[in-house]
């Protein structure tokens, strides 16, 4: 190809790709995920603002929620800007189609301080709503759970429980049971997650893309915490954690995942895993079902803890072919719902 062709094509694909861009309804894969293209991709034309500083239109979270109208069905911005917001906020079921826009999750953060037996009732954050998308927010418990303390109480950060949900940009912190990932299908895209002991759980679907996760030690177990403890029942419900290309990293050891439904079911791909993962990976303590009905797998994983000398038996290491169905969007349905991804 001559050089003039070779600067037409560009120029076609070019033109090509801003004509795609400029017509807001596209849906399909990018290359930069900020709050300025989900704003575009979402298309609202209602925009609450919070301040905490009184420059918005109200200075607490929950009250911008309340404001939106049961059974809302358009897309409605929730414009947080920044500052630390302490309150416990909950999105209930009636309040479909919230864009929680933070400033960053550096900027913008909901805390709340609340451990409990329960742990719905100790959630900082709540949503049950369908159709529900945050940029940018981090949400904390900071309930003085774990090493220093031995009461079983929970402390989750967040608590995730309907369908077509996503976190873009966000970080959840706590220590024993962060993210609660009730059920539905969610995708957490550049997302950072804290924690020490089963700090990723539930019967969600969902992809996490390029999240970080950071283990925190706890010492009240002697066997170590686990990232994940995945509660998949049975063969008819299709929860499932698959994260890809992100990295764990930490203090102390732990496993990937333990085994809590009998079907419990985790992927890890591509992802960076250091020391912090313990040799075997993967283990079943506390479960009494035998491991026939595990799916606790890893692809490609790169890092010091991702050797798999010393792995668990029943850990599986996926083909190609395999990998594909699991790390694809599509394993969410993320192609029909989600606004963007990468
Ligand atoms: C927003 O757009 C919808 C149509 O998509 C329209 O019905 C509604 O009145 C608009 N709201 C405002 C506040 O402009
Ligand atoms: C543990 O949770 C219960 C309620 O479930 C609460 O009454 C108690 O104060 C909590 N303990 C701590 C140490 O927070």
């Amino acid at each position: 190809m001559s050089s003039i062709n070779l600067a037409f094509a560009s120029l076609l694909i070019v033109a090509i790709y801003f004509s795609c861009f400029a017509n807001g309804d596209d849906k399909g894969p990018v290359t930069v995920l900020d709050a300025p293209l989900l704003t575009k991709k979402i298309n609202s034309n209602v925009t609450i603002k919070v301040d905490i500083n009184g420059k918005g239109d109200y200075t607490s979270i929950q009250e911008a929620i309340n404001a939106v109208p049961k059974g809302n069905s358009k897309w409605v911005i929730i414009h947080v800007k920044k500052g630390i917001y302490r309150e416990k906020v909950h999105i209930p079921k009636d309040k479909r189609y919230i864009f929680m826009r933070g400033n960053g999750r550096g900027r913008t953060a909901i805390i709340w301080s609340m451990s409990s037996v329960d742990n719905k009732a100790s959630a900082t954050f709540t949503v049950e709503a369908k159709h529900f998308v945050a940029f940018g927010i981090s949400f904390k418990n900071e309930a003085p759970t774990g090493v220093a303390y031995t009461s079983q109480n929970q402390s989750v950060a967040a608590f995730v429980g309907a369908d077509r949900v996503a976190f873009y940009h966000c970080a959840f912190f706590s220590t024993h049971n962060t993210l609660f990932d009730y059920k539905g299908r969610h995708y957490y895209d550049n997302c950072y997650i804290q924690g020490s002991i089963d700090f990723i759980f539930g019967r969600g679907r969902s992809l996490f893309h390029n999240c970080e996760i950071f283990v925190l030690q706890d010492k009240r177990i002697a066997i170590h915490g686990s990232i994940t403890a995945q509660n998949r029942e049975n063969q008819e419900d299709h929860s499932g954690f698959v994260f890809v290309k992100g990295k764990v990293y930490g203090i102390g050891g732990v496993y990937l995942g333990r085994a809590k439904g009998k079907y419990s079911t985790v992927v890890f791909a591509q992802t960076y895993l250091s020391r912090t993962i313990v040799p075997a990976g993967w283990t079943d303590w506390s479960y009494h079902g035998g491991p026939d009905h595990l799916f606790h797998a890893e692809y490609k994983c790169h890092g010091p803890g991702a050797d798999t000398f010393g792995r668990v038996h029943w850990a599986k290491q996926l083909t190609d072919e395999e990998a594909k169905y699991w790390t694809s969007i599509e394993f969410i349905n993320g192609n029909v719902w989600l606004p963007a991804w990468l």
